[in-house]
């Protein structure tokens, strides 16, 4: 089977393309449908894996233009090409959500940019091809990537700073993105549809933020960011269809040993 990434050299392609023989796409910043159709003919593939995205969410808010043409118009013209298509979207469309978590996949309410135009994207793809698969990413991590630019995740931040925030009160999944991509190949065989996609956890991140100093046991001072919206997910969705991830902290032991974090 033929696979197109695109976005392979960002946090979650180049860990997708560590894991699947794949062919990279270009850069799709600027592209019109026209040129976004041409590179899709040209490379031919069976399915299409699509992270790229602007993912920042103060970036979103910036640049809400160029937020919606990365975040809503370059995911529905890929699914126009008439190939199959899986998109990443995010936990972030559970951010305004009255009550706690954790939630399923039918009821979302954004509360910023990024959330809302992952939310339409959602829409429109499914509504342009059903077949679609969307997958409500959890934020990941990993440590960095040999030859890859390094964004700030859980764990790096946790590795890095002195000192660090977190909710005492928000659930939210903090997923290994090894973990996500080593599902991907099985991800393609799933029905369309959106699917909560990461590790479940009932932690609340301070929690989770301790849990992690403890058995690292790392010098750092956590104090809590306060009250903040739940952003638990419940998987029942995906595990009915033969996919599930580690809880958080699993996951989390796993990256330990893989990158050996641990002192003998
Ligand atoms: N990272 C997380 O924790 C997380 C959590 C939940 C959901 N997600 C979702 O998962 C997907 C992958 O996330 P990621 O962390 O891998 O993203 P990323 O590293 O921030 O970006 C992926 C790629 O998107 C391309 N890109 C950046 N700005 C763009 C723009 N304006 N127009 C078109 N392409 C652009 C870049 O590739 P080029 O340089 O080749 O253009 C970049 O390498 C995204 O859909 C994101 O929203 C991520």
């Amino acid at each position: 089977m033929r696979i197109l990434v695109t976005g392979p050299t960002g946090f979650v392609g180049s860990r997708i393309m560590d894991a699947l023989d794949a062919v990279p796409s270009p850069s799709l910043r600027g592209m019109s449908e026209s040129q976004v159709r041409e590179m899709v003919d040209r490379t031919a593939p069976d399915v299409i894996i699509h992270t790229a995205a602007l993912s920042d969410i103060g970036q979103c808010r910036k640049m809400p233009e160029v937020s919606y043409h990365a975040n809503v118009e370059l995911p529905l013209w890929l699914v126009r090409t008439g190939v199959r298509t899986v998109i990443f979207s995010s936990d972030q469309v559970y951010s305004g959500l009255p009550g706690p978590g954790p939630y399923t996949e039918e009821r979302a309410a954004p509360a910023n940019l990024y959330a809302e135009h992952k939310l339409e994207m959602e829409r429109r793809t499914l509504e342009a091809a059903p077949e679609t698969v969307l997958l409500r990413a959890a934020w990941m991590y990993d440590m960095p990537r040999y030859g890859c630019r390094n964004r700030g995740n859980f764990l790096m931040n946790m590795l890095r700073r002195e000192e660090i925030a977190f909710s005492s009160t928000q659930v939210r999944s903090v997923t290994y993105v090894r973990e996500v991509a080593a599902r991907m190949e099985k991800v393609l065989t799933l029905p369309g549809g959106v699917y909560n996609f990461g590790s479940e956890t009932t932690l609340p991140m301070m929690e989770t933020a301790r849990w992690l100093a403890d058995t690292l046991r790392l010098r750092i001072r956590i104090t809590d960011a306060g009250r903040q919206h739940d952003l638990s997910m419940d998987t029942g969705r995906l595990q009915k269809s033969g996919l599930s991830f580690p809880s958080v902290t699993e996951g989390l032991m796993q990256c330990i040993r893989d990158y050996s974090l641990m002192d003998e």
